[in-house]
């Protein structure tokens, strides 16, 4: 699988979205869409009909993913509001797999997020269910955060998990992604990379895709 950037707009200008969309379009695989709802995070952004907006406005498939409590209510309105991808936590879910069956079937792919403390080995047996795993590299809820390099080898492990199983399942990490940090992240076996600050804090957000998305690629094991 190539390498993949997904843009994420919390670092975009919320009164301007299809602009900011534009900006790294045609660059970006996807467009990241943080949704909070100031209970799984404390921070609040946007929710569905922004979503809906944002899928007629922008060129660019959507993945959202949803900082929120109790995915298994609202995660498949988000699939059919015509997402490309929706990511629910997994601390968040009560039944993950459903969920994720139910994300599938309305026509999304279907991910599954785990904070930085969360161990990676106890969803081994559900990696069949979804399409990614998002290893987050900061705590969620803001964008700006440090990338936590004690998550390193936990991308290491799952890269592992998935090539054992010969697994195409997509390796997403969130968080303090930069021209810093990517080429550590995509040595380690991740292969799609969300970027808020590093994108849209830059000059040129398109420019600043391409440059991520090249040091990946050099960096990264996979063919
Ligand atoms: C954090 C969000 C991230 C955030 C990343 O909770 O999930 O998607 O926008 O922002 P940067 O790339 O600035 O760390
Ligand atoms: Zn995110």
């Amino acid at each position: 699988m190539a390498i993949q950037i997904s843009p994420s707009i919390l670092s975009a200008d919320f009164a301007h979205l299809a602009d900011e969309a534009a900006a790294v379009s045609p660059s970006a695989d996807w467009l990241h869409v943080d949704v909070m709802d100031n209970h799984f995070v404390p921070n609040l952004t946007l929710g569905l009909p922004i979503v809906e907006s944002l899928r007629k406005a922008a060129t660019t498939p959507l993945d959202c993913h949803l900082m929120i409590e109790d995915p298994d209510r609202w995660a498949p309105a988000y699939a059919e509001a015509g997402a490309g991808s929706v990511t629910i936590h997994a601390k968040a879910a009560n039944a993950p797999v459903r969920t994720l069956r139910e994300i599938r079937r309305l026509g999304a792919r279907a991910g599954l997020a785990l904070n930085p403390a969360e161990p990676v080995e106890p969803y081994a047996d559900l990696i069949g269910e979804m399409d990614m795993l998002l290893l987050m590299t900061v705590e969620p809820g803001f964008g700006g955060q440090k990338f936590l390099d004690m998550v390193l080898p936990k991308i290491r492990k799952a890269r592992e998990i998935l090539d054992t199983r010969q697994s195409s399942v997509w390796l997403q990490v969130d968080g303090g992604v930069s021209a810093e940090t990517i080429e550590r992240a995509a040595e380690a076996g991740a292969d799609v990379f969300v970027a808020g600050s590093a994108v849209y804090g830059a000059q040129d957000p398109a420019g600043a895709v391409d440059t991520l998305r090249s040091l990946a690629a050099k960096a990264s094991p996979l063919a």
